[in-house]
């Protein structure tokens, strides 16, 4: 089976209406709104941390691929800008924004309340949600409350992260990268991760991680949205474009290139 095709499965029987009904979509219903006229020229430096396929990860020739980075070239493109990425670990990227050493970050990362007090986010461009993952065997864990006591492994600094912070007696391991916790959780060493589904369903899906499920629903609904700078000048030019490329196929077909199927839905046009 094409992974694509099985992603496409497994996102289906993980209880559709979060994930896939959701999954994206050219939402009509955007106002144009006028290129900001200010944008810097370019070109844009990108962070992004390329260890979370399909989104973001290296080919066999080092390249930058996935989902995230299509978009994002798609982007330059459609606002007349260089995109030019660069590599950073997760929690180094709203750093990075803050210090202004990079313009842009897109990561698959959530749009949520506390990062948006420091940075700001793009419109919403897709919706993913976190799962819990386990032993193939495991038949005890169930939901978040099973997980007590239990140790969870993490990347560190994302909403996964902070969601294995919630659990009752839970040991947290984080590491530098999901694949990394989800090998930890293959290995035995611990009981559970919690990483966006999408990403870990793609691991599973690759056989980039072996005897690993995903249990029970998806634990929360999350947006993902490129970071910039607060007040940068180009978020206006940045939304502009992503709105055209949700409007003219675009985004579809980036969106079947990596999923198989085209998004079911509409996006939000804010998560907050
Ligand atoms: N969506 C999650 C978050 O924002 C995880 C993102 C991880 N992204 C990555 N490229 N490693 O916290």
């Amino acid at each position: 089976m094409k992974r694509s095709q099985f992603l496409k499965n497994a996102l289906l029987s993980l209880g559709a209406t979060v994930v896939l009904a959701a999954c994206g979509g050219g939402d009509t219903a955007t106002t144009p709104v006028e290129n900001g006229g200010e944008a810097t020229a370019g070109p844009w430096v990108v962070g992004t941390e390329p260890a979370f396929p399909p989104f973001e990860s290296q080919d066999e020739n080092g390249e930058l691929v996935g989902f995230d980075i299509d978009l994002m070239r798609a982007i330059g493109e459609q606002a007349g800008v260089e995109v030019e990425f660069e590599s950073l670990p997760f929690d180094g990227l709203i750093p990075a924004l803050q210090a202004g050493t990079i313009e842009a970050a897109i990561s698959g990362m959530t749009i949520t309340e506390e990062r948006a007090q420091t940075v700001d986010f793009s419109r919403p461009y897709f919706r993913a949600g976190l799962a819990i993952a386990v032993a193939e065997d495991d038949t005890e864990t169930t939901s978040l409350e099973s997980l007590e006591g239990k140790t969870i492994a993490v990347q560190i600094g994302t909403t996964g992260a902070a969601t294995a912070g919630t659990v009752k007696d839970a040991t947290v391991s984080t590491f530098d990268s999901a694949p990394l916790a989800l090998q930890e959780l293959s290995n035995g060493n611990a009981d559970a991760v919690i990483n966006d589904a999408p990403a870990t369903l793609d691991a599973i899906a690759t056989g980039n991680i072996g005897g690993v499920k995903v249990v029970g629903e998806l634990l929360t609904e999350e947006f993902y949205g490129i970071a910039m700078p607060q007040d940068s000048p180009n978020l206006e030019a940045l939304n502009t474009a992503l709105a055209e490329l949700l409007e003219n196929g675009t985004y579809d077909a980036i969106y079947e290139k990596w999923f198989g199927t085209a998004p079911v839905g509409t996006l939000p046009e804010a998560a907050l």
